[in-house]
Protein backbone atom coordinates (compact mmCIF):
# COMPACT_ATOMS: atom_id res chain seq x y z
CA UNK A 1 0.00 0.00 0.00
CA UNK A 2 1.28 3.46 -0.29
CA UNK A 3 0.68 6.29 1.86
CA UNK A 4 -0.01 8.54 -0.52
CA UNK A 5 -1.02 11.44 2.46
CA UNK A 6 2.96 10.99 3.77
CA UNK A 7 3.98 12.21 -0.05
CA UNK A 8 5.38 15.56 0.80
CA UNK A 9 4.79 18.31 -1.71
CA UNK A 10 8.25 19.30 -2.62
CA UNK A 11 8.57 15.15 -3.28
CA UNK A 12 5.94 14.90 -5.48
CA UNK A 13 7.14 18.27 -7.40
CA UNK A 14 9.91 15.75 -7.86
CA UNK A 15 7.86 12.68 -8.56
CA UNK A 16 6.08 14.37 -11.39
CA UNK A 17 8.93 14.70 -13.20
CA UNK A 18 11.37 11.45 -12.48
CA UNK A 19 8.38 8.80 -11.78
CA UNK A 20 7.46 6.74 -15.26
CA UNK A 21 5.05 7.85 -17.42
CA UNK A 22 3.28 7.16 -20.54
CA UNK A 23 2.62 9.87 -23.65
CA UNK A 24 0.12 9.24 -25.30
CA UNK A 25 -0.78 13.33 -27.55
CA UNK A 26 2.21 14.47 -28.98
CA UNK A 27 2.39 15.31 -32.41
CA UNK A 28 5.72 14.87 -33.30
CA UNK A 29 5.69 18.04 -35.64
CA UNK A 30 4.44 19.88 -32.85
CA UNK A 31 8.11 18.75 -30.76
CA UNK A 32 10.33 20.97 -33.06
CA UNK A 33 11.99 23.50 -31.62
CA UNK A 34 12.43 27.02 -33.53
CA UNK A 35 16.26 26.05 -33.17
CA UNK A 36 15.79 23.17 -35.34
CA UNK A 37 13.40 24.72 -37.88
CA UNK A 38 16.17 27.50 -38.53
CA UNK A 39 18.73 25.05 -38.58
CA UNK A 40 16.94 22.62 -41.06
CA UNK A 41 15.88 25.67 -43.14
CA UNK A 42 19.13 26.83 -43.63
CA UNK A 43 20.20 22.88 -44.59
CA UNK A 44 17.30 22.67 -47.04
CA UNK A 45 16.86 25.86 -48.48
CA UNK A 46 13.83 26.54 -47.48
CA UNK A 47 12.38 30.28 -47.13
CA UNK A 48 10.64 31.36 -43.38
CA UNK A 49 8.83 34.31 -43.36
CA UNK A 50 10.54 35.04 -39.88
CA UNK A 51 14.23 36.97 -39.43
CA UNK A 52 15.63 34.86 -36.54
CA UNK A 53 14.44 32.03 -33.86
CA UNK A 54 13.36 35.37 -31.76
CA UNK A 55 10.85 36.14 -34.39
CA UNK A 56 9.22 32.96 -34.67
CA UNK A 57 9.07 32.39 -30.99
CA UNK A 58 7.64 36.06 -30.34
CA UNK A 59 5.16 34.70 -33.05
CA UNK A 60 3.91 32.47 -30.53
CA UNK A 61 0.94 33.89 -29.36
CA UNK A 62 -2.06 32.19 -30.20
CA UNK A 63 -5.96 33.40 -29.28
CA UNK A 64 -7.26 29.55 -30.70
CA UNK A 65 -6.49 26.52 -32.27
CA UNK A 66 -6.40 28.08 -36.00
CA UNK A 67 -4.35 30.88 -34.84
CA UNK A 68 -1.46 28.13 -33.24
CA UNK A 69 -2.28 25.75 -37.04
CA UNK A 70 -0.89 28.19 -39.44
CA UNK A 71 2.63 28.81 -37.31
CA UNK A 72 2.60 25.10 -36.51
CA UNK A 73 2.17 24.25 -40.50
CA UNK A 74 4.73 26.72 -41.48
CA UNK A 75 7.28 25.28 -38.93
CA UNK A 76 6.77 21.79 -40.53
CA UNK A 77 7.65 23.43 -44.03
CA UNK A 78 11.16 23.00 -42.82
CA UNK A 79 11.08 18.79 -42.86
CA UNK A 80 12.02 17.28 -46.62
CA UNK A 81 14.07 14.17 -45.97
CA UNK A 82 14.26 11.40 -43.56
CA UNK A 83 16.76 12.59 -41.91
CA UNK A 84 14.78 15.46 -40.59
CA UNK A 85 12.09 13.34 -39.32
CA UNK A 86 14.63 11.55 -37.77
CA UNK A 87 16.70 14.48 -36.02
CA UNK A 88 13.22 15.91 -34.96
CA UNK A 89 11.61 12.39 -33.19
CA UNK A 90 14.82 11.87 -31.33
CA UNK A 91 15.19 15.49 -29.83
CA UNK A 92 11.83 14.61 -28.40
CA UNK A 93 13.10 11.43 -27.31
CA UNK A 94 15.69 12.99 -25.60
CA UNK A 95 13.20 15.31 -23.23
CA UNK A 96 10.94 12.62 -23.48
CA UNK A 97 13.51 9.93 -21.15
CA UNK A 98 14.71 13.11 -18.83
CA UNK A 99 10.79 13.64 -17.80
CA UNK A 100 10.49 9.55 -17.12
CA UNK A 101 8.57 8.89 -20.56
CA UNK A 102 9.13 4.89 -20.94
CA UNK A 103 6.20 4.49 -23.82
CA UNK A 104 5.47 7.24 -26.30
CA UNK A 105 2.30 6.80 -28.77
CA UNK A 106 3.74 9.87 -31.58
CA UNK A 107 1.15 11.48 -33.89
CA UNK A 108 2.35 12.61 -37.36
CA UNK A 109 0.24 14.41 -39.84
CA UNK A 110 1.71 12.69 -42.89
CA UNK A 111 -0.60 14.79 -45.47
CA UNK A 112 1.75 17.79 -44.19
CA UNK A 113 4.67 16.32 -45.91
CA UNK A 114 3.31 14.99 -48.91
CA UNK A 115 0.96 17.57 -50.33
CA UNK A 116 4.44 19.34 -50.37
CA UNK A 117 5.52 16.43 -52.38
CA UNK A 118 7.62 14.96 -49.63
CA UNK A 119 7.44 10.97 -50.35
CA UNK A 120 5.37 9.07 -47.58
CA UNK A 121 8.39 6.85 -47.41
CA UNK A 122 10.66 9.56 -45.96
CA UNK A 123 7.96 10.22 -43.54
CA UNK A 124 7.13 7.26 -41.60
CA UNK A 125 10.59 5.44 -42.45
CA UNK A 126 12.55 8.44 -40.78
CA UNK A 127 10.15 8.45 -37.73
CA UNK A 128 10.21 4.38 -37.64
CA UNK A 129 14.00 4.67 -37.36
CA UNK A 130 13.77 7.11 -34.46
CA UNK A 131 11.44 4.91 -32.87
CA UNK A 132 13.45 1.85 -32.87
CA UNK A 133 16.60 4.16 -31.99
CA UNK A 134 14.62 5.61 -29.21
CA UNK A 135 14.44 1.89 -27.42
CA UNK A 136 18.05 1.15 -27.38
CA UNK A 137 19.23 4.97 -27.21
CA UNK A 138 16.96 5.92 -23.64
CA UNK A 139 14.94 2.23 -23.02
CA UNK A 140 11.53 4.40 -24.30
CA UNK A 141 9.22 2.02 -26.44
CA UNK A 142 7.77 3.98 -28.92
CA UNK A 143 5.25 3.67 -31.81
CA UNK A 144 3.56 5.66 -34.49
CA UNK A 145 0.11 6.85 -35.19
CA UNK A 146 -0.88 8.42 -38.60
CA UNK A 147 -3.41 11.95 -38.21
CA UNK A 148 -5.35 12.27 -40.65
CA UNK A 149 -6.11 16.38 -41.38
CA UNK A 150 -9.84 16.88 -40.58
CA UNK A 151 -9.68 19.89 -43.13
CA UNK A 152 -9.22 18.33 -45.78
CA UNK A 153 -11.75 16.20 -47.54
CA UNK A 154 -12.66 11.97 -46.51
CA UNK A 155 -11.24 11.19 -50.08
CA UNK A 156 -7.89 12.84 -49.60
CA UNK A 157 -7.55 10.90 -46.15
CA UNK A 158 -8.36 7.88 -48.24
CA UNK A 159 -5.62 8.61 -50.66
CA UNK A 160 -2.92 8.95 -47.66
CA UNK A 161 -4.13 5.49 -45.90
CA UNK A 162 -3.39 3.64 -49.23
CA UNK A 163 -0.31 5.81 -49.65
CA UNK A 164 1.02 4.64 -46.16
CA UNK A 165 -0.32 0.56 -45.98
CA UNK A 166 3.05 -0.26 -48.13
CA UNK A 167 4.54 0.59 -44.37
CA UNK A 168 1.54 -0.70 -42.14
CA UNK A 169 4.08 -2.40 -39.89
CA UNK A 170 5.68 0.91 -38.84
CA UNK A 171 2.10 2.28 -37.43
CA UNK A 172 -0.45 1.15 -35.20
CA UNK A 173 -3.33 3.19 -35.85
CA UNK A 174 -5.27 6.74 -37.07
CA UNK A 175 -6.49 9.14 -35.42
CA UNK A 176 -8.20 12.81 -36.69
CA UNK A 177 -6.39 16.41 -35.90
CA UNK A 178 -6.38 19.78 -37.62
CA UNK A 179 -9.33 22.57 -37.32
CA UNK A 180 -11.85 21.02 -35.46
CA UNK A 181 -14.81 23.38 -35.76
CA UNK A 182 -17.01 22.60 -38.67
CA UNK A 183 -15.10 19.77 -39.75
CA UNK A 184 -17.35 16.29 -37.15
CA UNK A 185 -15.94 13.12 -37.14
CA UNK A 186 -19.02 11.77 -39.31
CA UNK A 187 -17.26 13.65 -42.22
CA UNK A 188 -14.28 10.67 -41.61
CA UNK A 189 -17.02 7.33 -40.97
CA UNK A 190 -16.06 5.68 -43.77
CA UNK A 191 -12.22 6.06 -43.57
CA UNK A 192 -12.17 5.00 -40.17
CA UNK A 193 -14.13 1.83 -41.07
CA UNK A 194 -11.67 0.73 -43.23
CA UNK A 195 -8.78 1.31 -40.73
CA UNK A 196 -10.43 -0.09 -38.30
CA UNK A 197 -11.14 -3.55 -40.66
CA UNK A 198 -7.25 -3.46 -41.03
CA UNK A 199 -6.60 -3.71 -37.61
CA UNK A 200 -5.51 -0.53 -36.69
CA UNK A 201 -6.71 1.28 -33.29
CA UNK A 202 -8.59 4.82 -33.59
CA UNK A 203 -8.33 7.83 -31.26
CA UNK A 204 -9.96 11.13 -32.67
CA UNK A 205 -9.17 14.55 -31.34
CA UNK A 206 -12.73 15.53 -30.01
CA UNK A 207 -14.18 18.25 -27.93
CA UNK A 208 -11.11 20.69 -27.64
CA UNK A 209 -12.92 23.42 -29.46
CA UNK A 210 -15.99 21.53 -30.84
CA UNK A 211 -18.82 20.55 -29.00
CA UNK A 212 -19.59 17.49 -26.55
CA UNK A 213 -21.68 16.51 -29.59
CA UNK A 214 -18.30 15.95 -31.50
CA UNK A 215 -17.19 13.24 -28.79
CA UNK A 216 -20.74 11.42 -28.82
CA UNK A 217 -19.83 11.02 -32.73
CA UNK A 218 -16.08 9.51 -32.20
CA UNK A 219 -17.36 7.20 -29.95
CA UNK A 220 -20.88 6.21 -31.96
CA UNK A 221 -19.50 7.06 -35.58
CA UNK A 222 -15.92 6.43 -35.65
CA UNK A 223 -15.70 3.97 -33.00
CA UNK A 224 -12.53 5.14 -31.17
CA UNK A 225 -10.45 3.79 -27.96
CA UNK A 226 -9.50 6.71 -26.92
CA UNK A 227 -10.48 10.52 -26.86
CA UNK A 228 -7.88 13.10 -27.45
CA UNK A 229 -8.54 16.34 -25.43
CA UNK A 230 -11.95 15.64 -25.19
CA UNK A 231 -12.41 18.46 -22.01
CA UNK A 232 -15.72 19.90 -22.91
CA UNK A 233 -17.21 16.54 -22.21
CA UNK A 234 -17.53 18.57 -18.79
CA UNK A 235 -20.31 20.48 -20.67
CA UNK A 236 -22.35 17.30 -20.45
CA UNK A 237 -23.20 15.65 -17.26
CA UNK A 238 -24.34 12.70 -18.99
CA UNK A 239 -21.41 12.24 -20.90
CA UNK A 240 -18.88 12.37 -18.38
CA UNK A 241 -21.00 9.74 -16.71
CA UNK A 242 -20.75 7.74 -20.01
CA UNK A 243 -17.08 8.22 -20.17
CA UNK A 244 -16.42 7.37 -16.62
CA UNK A 245 -18.70 4.31 -17.30
CA UNK A 246 -16.76 3.14 -20.48
CA UNK A 247 -13.78 4.21 -18.93
CA UNK A 248 -12.72 5.71 -22.19
CA UNK A 249 -9.86 7.33 -22.00
CA UNK A 250 -8.84 10.87 -22.33
CA UNK A 251 -5.71 12.30 -23.30
CA UNK A 252 -5.61 16.06 -21.77
CA UNK A 253 -3.02 18.54 -22.75
CA UNK A 254 -3.17 21.19 -19.71
CA UNK A 255 -0.67 23.71 -21.34
CA UNK A 256 -2.24 23.58 -24.51
CA UNK A 257 -5.68 23.96 -23.38
CA UNK A 258 -4.25 27.61 -21.53
CA UNK A 259 -1.84 28.68 -24.79
CA UNK A 260 -5.22 28.02 -27.43
CA UNK A 261 -7.47 29.45 -24.75
CA UNK A 262 -9.63 26.15 -24.50
CA UNK A 263 -9.23 27.68 -20.82
CA UNK A 264 -8.52 30.79 -19.48
CA UNK A 265 -6.16 30.10 -16.86
CA UNK A 266 -4.60 26.87 -15.35
CA UNK A 267 -6.42 27.66 -12.42
CA UNK A 268 -9.45 26.98 -14.21
CA UNK A 269 -8.87 23.62 -15.89
CA UNK A 270 -11.35 20.84 -14.95
CA UNK A 271 -8.75 18.14 -14.54
CA UNK A 272 -9.40 17.58 -11.14
CA UNK A 273 -12.83 17.37 -11.74
CA UNK A 274 -12.80 14.91 -14.55
CA UNK A 275 -10.55 12.58 -12.42
CA UNK A 276 -13.12 12.64 -9.41
CA UNK A 277 -15.82 11.81 -11.79
CA UNK A 278 -13.51 8.59 -12.31
CA UNK A 279 -12.52 9.51 -15.63
CA UNK A 280 -9.61 8.03 -17.35
CA UNK A 281 -7.35 11.11 -17.36
CA UNK A 282 -3.94 11.76 -18.46
CA UNK A 283 -1.38 14.51 -19.18
CA UNK A 284 -0.04 14.75 -22.42
CA UNK A 285 2.04 17.96 -24.07
CA UNK A 286 0.09 18.05 -27.56
CA UNK A 287 2.99 20.31 -29.59
CA UNK A 288 4.99 20.83 -26.51
CA UNK A 289 8.03 23.09 -28.89
CA UNK A 290 4.97 25.19 -29.51
CA UNK A 291 2.85 25.50 -25.68
CA UNK A 292 5.66 26.06 -23.15
CA UNK A 293 6.70 22.89 -21.73
CA UNK A 294 7.06 18.72 -22.51
CA UNK A 295 5.71 16.30 -20.28
CA UNK A 296 7.14 17.23 -16.84
CA UNK A 297 6.23 20.81 -17.37
CA UNK A 298 2.92 19.76 -18.15
CA UNK A 299 2.64 17.57 -14.61
CA UNK A 300 4.19 20.76 -12.84
CA UNK A 301 1.71 23.22 -14.34
CA UNK A 302 -0.87 21.69 -13.57
CA UNK A 303 -0.19 20.65 -9.93
CA UNK A 304 1.38 24.04 -8.97
CA UNK A 305 -1.88 25.88 -10.26
CA UNK A 306 -4.32 23.28 -8.99
CA UNK A 307 -3.40 22.23 -5.17
CA UNK A 308 -5.91 19.99 -4.73
CA UNK A 309 -4.46 17.39 -6.75
CA UNK A 310 -1.63 15.52 -4.49
CA UNK A 311 0.41 12.52 -4.91
CA UNK A 312 -2.77 9.95 -5.37
CA UNK A 313 -3.88 12.20 -8.35
CA UNK A 314 -0.02 12.26 -9.99
CA UNK A 315 -0.05 8.59 -9.28
CA UNK A 316 -3.77 7.65 -11.25
CA UNK A 317 -2.79 10.32 -13.91
CA UNK A 318 0.42 8.03 -14.73
CA UNK A 319 -1.16 4.71 -13.88
CA UNK A 320 -4.14 6.15 -16.10
CA UNK A 321 -1.36 7.22 -19.12
CA UNK A 322 0.02 3.13 -19.13
CA UNK A 323 -3.66 1.63 -18.84
CA UNK A 324 -4.76 3.99 -21.95
CA UNK A 325 -1.68 2.90 -24.07
CA UNK A 326 -2.14 0.73 -26.75
CA UNK A 327 0.32 -1.70 -25.52
CA UNK A 328 0.33 -5.23 -24.29
CA UNK A 329 -1.28 -6.51 -20.74
CA UNK A 330 2.53 -7.72 -19.64
CA UNK A 331 4.24 -4.41 -20.62
CA UNK A 332 1.79 -2.90 -18.87
CA UNK A 333 2.00 -4.70 -15.48
CA UNK A 334 5.57 -4.02 -15.76
CA UNK A 335 5.30 0.17 -15.94
CA UNK A 336 2.34 0.22 -13.35
CA UNK A 337 4.72 -1.80 -11.12
CA UNK A 338 7.80 0.24 -11.87
CA UNK A 339 5.21 3.46 -10.96
CA UNK A 340 4.52 2.04 -7.77
CA UNK A 341 8.10 1.28 -6.33
CA UNK A 342 8.80 5.00 -7.15
CA UNK A 343 5.92 6.33 -5.13
CA UNK A 344 6.03 4.03 -2.51
CA UNK A 345 10.36 5.09 -2.54
CA UNK A 346 8.71 8.26 -2.05
N1 LIG B 1 -5.59 20.08 -32.06
C1 LIG B 1 -5.84 19.75 -33.32
N2 LIG B 1 -4.90 19.52 -34.21
C2 LIG B 1 -3.63 19.60 -33.83
C3 LIG B 1 -3.30 19.94 -32.54
C4 LIG B 1 -4.33 20.19 -31.60
O1 LIG B 1 -4.13 20.49 -30.41
N3 LIG B 1 -1.95 19.96 -32.49
C5 LIG B 1 -1.50 19.61 -33.71
N4 LIG B 1 -2.51 19.41 -34.54
ZN1 LIG C 1 -3.40 17.31 -30.35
Amino acid sequence: MIDFDRIPRERLMALLRSAPKAELHIHIEGSLEPELIFDLARRNGVALPYASVEALRAAYAFTDLQSFLDIYYAGASVLLKEDDFHAMAMAYFARAAADGVVHAELFFDPQTHTDRGVPMAAVVQGLARACADARTQHGIDASLILCFLRHLTEAAAFDTLEAALPFRQHFIGVGLDSSERGHPPEKFARVFAKARALGLHLVAHAGEEGPPAYIESALDVLKVERIDHGVRCVESPALVQRLAAQRMPLTVCPLSNVKLCVVPTMADHRLPELLSAGLCATVNSDDPAYFGGYLGDNFVATFTALPQLGAREAHTLMRNSFEASFSPPEAKAAWIAQLDQAFAAG
